[in-house]
């Protein structure tokens, strides 16, 4: 993925809102109802959740702030989820900032002078801080010290300050943007990868408890197949039948109700939506399945280039529909199927496409 998806909000991801990973500012509130608040109740992620109980568990038997630990992973995984489930199980304030609030190094300095011993310290997005406050941060990571300036110009002073241990939880989308020295300060990283299908169906069973609707086993497994492998999207298409079961339905949460309820929504079996659908038709339908440059296929759906590439194309290529070679964009035989449509045979004595086998 290119770096030009650093300040991507809404607006660039193709008028998205049920199949994003990433949250509007509405849905926080929404979001912040269904987080778990234990270890215990986060669902899935066991490696993950097994060492960072092994690392909170050793902590609190020392009784000493952990080290500093880094999330990673896509967007919607619980990276934000675990940062608080941390606090909770230290029993300590959770401080909150992200890399693009940290403006100047100042404000970090500000931040970290007021924290106070054993509080962890989560910076969302830590990828995005800017240089000068990334410096800063090595040295109070690793020295529990900040260096505050005082005064301007050639009378200008730095006074070391000293801080009381204090743990940082980084969290990241793009582990692989963060500079080595940044990096190699964590004691701990956590990899968040997507969940499973039956990880899936418990987040949403889980869910329809925290919202009291009840949810038939059936319903549950169709919402968590649509999903994308995403809790964030899970608990959004909950909301989306829950809507439905009520408005159109007759309350119940069964099979009927999720399934006419994503086909109004046109979230399709495997998660697809309206705009990956397109990619895939237009690729099969009017290139012959490809190969087909990237920007001749955004032109065919209406769409920019930099949508298809980092919006659809990702998913449409982790699921297997669709494959990038140096010629092109082309068609797996699952995008013909998903499609209803027989891939056309290979040519006689055509080399096969790049990137098919
Ligand atoms: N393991 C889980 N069990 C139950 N719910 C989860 C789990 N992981 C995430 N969720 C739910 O998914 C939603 C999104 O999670 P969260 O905000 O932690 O994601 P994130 O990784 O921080 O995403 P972003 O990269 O966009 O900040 C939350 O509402 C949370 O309740
Ligand atoms: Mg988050």
């Amino acid at each position: 993925m290119s770096a030009s998806t650093e300040g991507f909000d809404e607006a660039d991801d193709g008028g998205r809102t049920l199949t994003s990973a990433e949250s509007g500012a509405l849905e926080r509130a929404a979001e912040a109802a269904l987080r778990p608040k234990s270890l215990a109740d986060f669902v899935g992620q066991e490696v993950v959740r097994e060492q960072l109980s092994l690392v909170l568990d050793a902590a609190k038997g020392r009784g000493r702030a952990p080290e500093h630990m880094l999330l990673s992973g896509p967007p919607g995984l619980g990276k934000t989820t675990l940062a608080m489930i941390i606090a909770t199980e230290l029993s300590v304030p959770l401080r909150i900032t992200s890399g693009p609030a940290v403006q100047h190094a100042g404000d970090l300095a500000a931040i970290l002078s007021a924290l106070e011993e054993g509080e962890v310290l989560f910076i969302d997005e830590i990828h995005r801080l800017a240089r000068p406050a990334e410096e800063m941060l090595y040295i109070a990571m690793e020295d529990f010290r900040v260096d505050v300036v005082v005064g301007k110009g050639v009378g200008a002073t730095s006074i070391p300050l000293e801080l009381p241990p204090f743990t940082v939880v980084g969290a990241t989308t793009r582990a692989g943007l963060l500079p080595a020295p940044l990096r190699d300060r964590f004691g701990f990283t956590g990899h968040l990868d997507y969940y499973r299908a039956e990880e899936l169906h418990r987040v949403v069973t889980r869910s329809a408890g925290q919202l009291a609707v009840e949810i038939e086993d059936e319903a549950a497994g169709e919402i968590s197949s649509r999903s994308r492998g995403t809790p964030r999207i899970a608990n959004r298409l909950l909301r989306r039948v829950r809507d439905w079961a009520q408005v159109r339905g007759d309350g119940r949460l069964d099979l009927d109700a999720a399934r006419r309820a994503l086909d109004v929504y046109e979230v399709d079996a495997r998660g697809l939506d309206r705009l990956d659908r397109a990619v895939i038709s237009a690729l099969c339908k009017r290139f012959a399945g490809g190969p087909v440059g990237l920007s001749t296929l955004a032109v065919s759906v209406g769409e920019e280039t930099e949508t298809v590439e980092t919006v659809v194309e990702p998913y449409l290529v982790r699921e297997g529909f669709l494959t990038r070679t140096p010629r092109g964009r082309i068609a797996t035989p699952l995008a013909w199927s998903h499609l209803g449509l027989a891939a056309p045979e290979p040519a006689q004595g055509a080399t096969p496409p790049l990137g098919r086998f």
